[in-house]
């Protein structure tokens, strides 16, 4: 894995959002692979004032987010939808019909994860994946225990993910139990580069098992390992505990 520490938030949102237009820059119909969360919003303000500024052009860009709650419709104010609509999509000139993100208010869930895994297949695999990082080591919503078999599927979220998603839903019984969540092996497997941020002291252990310790599925971050192009940028508290 190669390591990138930035000084701050807004060295690490410029860096990745830097290496993200360059590439756009090479490639217009780039697939890109997204995550929500805090940790990317600064990458997405950069990516919308290069849009606005200089013209990087989305048009031919194709999206997959990483995860969606489940039982709640893409208009529920915490859905990922939502978020993605009003961080980023809704501000650069992306076409709608190349956006995808998995539907956590459908019916026949299991067959909506085969066709999201073939959508990517058929796209041609996502050129650059951008991940953040639980405090306890998962990405996307691959929780400690994770297979690095499993594809896109329903997973149960743990304790401390529910405690650490409360802030947004305001209480911490309206935190959805259940989300849809591509898998380490579609990560894996389908991602030519991976880009990782993380960002503030309480990712500096996950950080630190993720590049230091031995690839463990109880640290799913660890099995990025595995991938022969990773980049990782964490900001000086992230990376306080690396050696
Ligand atoms: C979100 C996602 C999650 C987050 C992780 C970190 O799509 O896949 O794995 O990246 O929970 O979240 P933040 O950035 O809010 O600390």
């Amino acid at each position: 894995m190669e390591m990138i520490v930035a000084k701050n938030y807004e060295e690490l949102s410029q860096i990745s959002a830097q290496m993200i237009a360059e590439f756009i820059q090479k490639k217009q119909d780039a697939v890109l692979g997204l995550a929500t969360g805090s940790t990317p919003v600064g990458m997405y303000k950069k990516l919308i004032g290069y849009h606005n500024k200089e013209g990087l052009d989305f048009s031919k860009i194709i999206t997959f987010n990483l995860d969606e709650y489940v039982g709640i419709s893409p208009n529920h104010p915490q859905s990922y939808h939502k978020f993605m609509k009003e961080t980023f999509f809704s501000h650069i000139n992306i076409s709608t019909s190349n956006i995808h993100i998995p539907r956590g208010d459908q019916p026949q869930i299991e067959k909506q994860c085969e066709s999201y895994e073939q959508a990517i297949k058929d796209a041609g695999g996502i050129d650059i994946q951008v991940l953040g990082i639980g405090s306890n080591g998962h990405i996307g919503f691959n929780e400690p225990g994770s297979s690095p078999e499993e594809k896109t599927r329903v997973v149960q979220l743990t304790e401390s993910t529910i405690q650490a998603n409360a802030r947004f839903f305001g209480d911490e019984a309206l935190v959805p139990r259940l989300a849809i969540s591509m898998g380490i092996k579609t990560i894996l497997e389908s991602s030519k580069k991976i880009i990782l941020l993380a960002s503030g002291e309480e990712k500096a252990n996950a950080v630190q098992g993720m590049i230091e310790g031995e690839i463990s599925t109880q640290l799913p971050a660890s099995l990025l390992q595995l991938h022969k192009n990773v980049i990782v940028i964490a900001d000086q508290p992230a990376a306080k505990n690396l050696k």
